[in-house]
């Protein structure tokens, strides 16, 4: 088997953080949601990883390189344009050559990894075998209807969903897809569509099954499915400090202090993790929090946030919360008269004032 994982696109969703950086290199308690990708994958067995890579190319290759620190092969494959999940599966042809594989969105997090699923799947005969999830509102996903077992019909955003099952952005196909892709056309929004490469398969009579999983499983395209994909692995992870806690500081719950961090007359509650070299001095730290690496928190307090390297948060008056913080952000206070708020902002930046 082999594993391809997508990582081009645009991002939109997550303006401005995706202007400067790919969406797939934003960590979740503090690691790279690409980097939990590819260990899902190389956890299951699989040496040999294609990333399809679009704009951020350059970006995504200098962070993950040739795979050697995960023990696997890498082979970057470029689209050249973000023209859909099955023009991605197209353009990954020669690298695939004739292997059973399993495709897996790279901004997706998925509970438990996925090896069991992989060895169901490579000693079955089916064509494809695709992740479902039971959803509360079907109507807003790619919806799967079953029939005795198998997988009869998928319809993208139904009105009236025929099912709850939703598919989740890992899929397993054998050489057939190649079929698939090259005959259907491009949607109503110009993308080769990967639902409907799937459905191409069960109408000329593949053989697609599914595999409903149990665990929670979160697509981090928006913010707040990037602080909800936050929270949920935060709370799985064990504490550990590596880094300095001073005496007057106390840490609650499971807190991760990564190397060179330090907590100065501080309170951090967990679950949350503080990053390298990063300084958390007189202030407060609530749960589902990440602080990413060589960031300074001072005399403040945050609660639910993620905060990428590099940035500031010094004597804010008020309780952060629900926030993304991007990389190099600075939130200070102006004493400076006139008294106003002074903001230098990105496009699509929000901002929300007490
Ligand atoms: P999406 O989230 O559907 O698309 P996007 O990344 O362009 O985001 P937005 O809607 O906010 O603009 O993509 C799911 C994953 O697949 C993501 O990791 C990007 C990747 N992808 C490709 O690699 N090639 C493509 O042609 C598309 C559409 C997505």
């Amino acid at each position: 088997m082999k594993g391809l994982i997508l990582s081009g696109g645009k991002g939109t969703r997550l303006y401005p953080l995706t202007y400067t950086s790919a969406k797939q290199l934003i960590p979740v308690a503090n690691k790279p949601v690409l980097f939990r990708v590819i260990e899902a994958i190389r956890d299951a067995g699989i040496e040999d990883i294609g990333i399809v890579v679009g704009d951020t190319a350059p970006e995504i290759k200098a962070a993950a390189g040739d795979g050697k620190r995960w023990g696997v092969r890498i082979t970057y494959l470029q689209q050249d344009k973000p023209l859909g999940l099955a023009h991605a599966v197209k353009i990954a042809r020669e690298f695939l050559g004739n292997e059973r594989f399993v495709m897996f969105l790279g901004d997706n997090v998925i509970q438990g990894g996925i090896s069991p699923l992989i060895r169901q799947f490579a000693q079955s005969e089916h064509n494809s075998q695709i992740v479902l999830k039971r959803v509360a509102e079907p109507q807003h996903y790619g919806v799967a209807e079953l029939e005795n077992g198998r997988i009869i019909r998928l319809v993208e955003k139904p009105r009236e969903p025929k099912s709850d099952l939703a598919l989740v952005g890992v899929y397993m196909f054998d050489h057939t897809i190649f079929e698939a892709v090259d005959a259907i056309a491009p949607s109503w929004r110009g993308e080769l569509e990967i639902t409907d490469a799937i459905q191409w398969l069960v109408t000329h009579g593949r053989r697609v099954y599914p595999y409903v999983h149990e665990g929670w499983w979160i697509d981090t395209g928006k913010p707040i499915d990037m602080l909800a994909a936050n929270s949920l692995v935060l709370d799985e992870l064990e504490p550990r400090v590596e880094g300095h806690v001073d005496t007057d500081s106390r840490l609650e719950g499971k807190v991760i202090v990564e190397k060179g961090a330090e907590i100065i007359n501080s309170r951090v509650r967990g679950p949350a993790i503080i990053g390298e070299t990063t300084r958390i001095v007189n202030s407060y730290v609530g749960p589902f929090t990440s602080i990413y690496h060589h960031v300074v928190v001072q005399d403040s307090e945050l609660e639910h946030c993620i905060v990428l390297e590099h940035s500031k948060i010094i004597d804010i008056p008020h309780r952060l919360e629900d926030s993304l913080i991007g990389r190099h952000a600075e939130i200070t206070r102006s004493p400076i008269k006139p008294k106003a708020y002074k903001l230098t902002l990105g496009d699509h930046s929000r901002v929300g004032i007490l």
